[in-house]
């Protein structure tokens, strides 16, 4: 593979603190220098004037449906959404048919990742066996065969004692447990937000409560024995809850998703099922004390839970349809729009949540930053370019977004994987 050159870009490095015009070297899979006016006879040169370039976004939570659904997406789908949208690596959770609740299955999707994905793949290992949360899967032989992280995401972990082993033993691996935080005693039969609204147009409501009391007991359970990360947070109450238990040292991380920061409740006043997610859309206040966890740091990480459902599943009346939106291919452009551009982060922050800060927690050491030696994951992004979206058109499988037809800000030009070019004109090279 020939040395790749890029040239003359904005480059964004929030690890490094650094955001200047730079050019940058790739070679044999890594970044070999930073540097101004860089003179690499040989390589191949990509112009990047007037362009963004950072590193690979990482996203910590993607449902790749494989095995099991190919109907839905496929590790050479889901993939190639990643790269689209500026995603390099992306961890796949468990909840697949069968799921990934045990070491072959682990080795499977790695397998399957490294032959067919275009980017990277790690595969999230289930806490329970068969998601049931009765009993702990294998998590160290998982862990072994290459799992990144635990969870059982989709389901809670309804028992305290199972969260607590699964605490204690993925510590001592340093991996981290990604907990979706729901009491189906309060959720269940519900499929919005419980709020005037659902009274209204009559659709059984999901109080926040029901994520709320989780995030608490998974805090006190963290506090004794072992990291949490919290996945999708949606309420303003889990928000600050998180911000006192972080204030007191409690080993926390949280992430939340575009859509809680992009979109309200409102989103399925006309039913749109496409809207329709678990955790649900909440109030505008929700979304607010959601944007300001963002700004001071409560919340770590933006991620997907790029979740593929197909039509049929959708197609149905609200109380029957499946949860989940796609998210790959608009994450970045909700997070320029309706972070960045309305200066509610400042452009290093905002790709912090994207890059260095995901790699830290998954302990990624060389991805998510651009310093000599660490993995060539690049991609170059036009800020100025406004585009929109096309659901139709999208590389994933499934069409599942409320965001067809937004008008977005900031595209994916490029996308390097380990020095290879897999995007070029804002189109999957083949
Ligand atoms: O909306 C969601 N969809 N939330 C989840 O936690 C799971 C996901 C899915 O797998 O479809």
């Amino acid at each position: 593979m020939a040395a790749l050159l890029i040239r003359g870009g904005r480059v964004i490095d929030p690890a490094a603190n650094l955001d200047a015009i730079r050019d940058i070297l790739l070679a044999d899979g890594k970044v070999v220098k930073i540097g101004s006016r860089i003179i690499s006879r040989g390589s191949r040169v990509i112009e990047a004037k007037g362009r963004l370039v950072m590193p690979g976004l990482i996203d910590m939570h993607t449902h790749l449906r494989d095995p099991g659904r190919p109907d839905k997406e496929t590790i050479a789908s889901g993939t190639r959404a990643a790269a689209l949208g500026g995603f390099t690596s992306v961890c796949c959770m468990a909840n697949t048919e069968p799921p990934i609740d045990n070491a072959a299955v682990v080795k499977y999707v790695r397998d399957k990742g490294a032959a067919e994905g275009v980017v990277n793949v790690y595969p999230v290992g289930a806490i329970t066996r068969g998601l049931k949360g009765e009993a702990l899967a294998e998590m160290g032989s998982m862990f072994e065969e290459g799992a990144i992280a635990f969870s059982d995401d989709g389901y809670p972990v309804e028992k305290a004692d199972i969260m607590r082993k699964a605490l204690e033993y993925a510590r001592q691996f340093g991996a981290p447990v990604i907990s979706h935080c729901e009491d189906r005693s309060l959720s269940s039969g519900g499929s919005m937000n419980e709020s005037a609204l659902s009274t209204m147009i009559g659709l059984p409501g999901i109080p926040a409560l029901s994520e709320e009391i989780i995030v608490a007991r998974d805090i006190l359970l963290a506090k004794k024995f072992g990291p949490v990360h919290i996945a999708h947070v949606s309420s303003a109450g889990s928000v600050e809850l998180i911000r006192q238990a972080k204030k007191r040292g409690a080993p926390v991380t949280c992430e939340t998703c575009p859509h809680y920061f992009s979109l309200t409740e409102e989103a399925v006043r006309n039913y749109d099922t496409n809207a329709k997610v678990n955790p649900p859309l909440k109030s505008t206040a929700d979304v607010q004390a959601v944007i300001r966890g963002l700004k001071d740091g409560t919340i770590d990480v933006i991620a997907t839970d790029h979740a593929p459902h197909t039509i049929d599943d959708k197609n149905v009346e609200f109380n029957q349809a499946a949860t989940g939106m796609i998210g790959l291919e608009t994450a970045l452009g909700l997070v320029m729009t309706n972070l960045v551009e309305t200066k509610a982060l400042n452009l290093k922050q905002a790709i912090a949540k994207l890059t260095v800060v995901p790699a830290r927690i998954l302990q990624l050491e060389n991805k998510g930053r651009l310093k000599a030696g660490a993995d060539a994951d690049v991609i170059i992004v036009d800020p100025k370019v406004e585009w929109v979206v096309e659901a139709s058109k999208f590389a994933s499988k499934s069409r599942n977004t409320p965001f067809n037809g937004w008008k977005l800000k900031g595209k994916v030009i490029c996308a390097i994987v380990g020095g290879k070019v897999v995007v070029r004109d804002g189109k999957i090279c083949n």
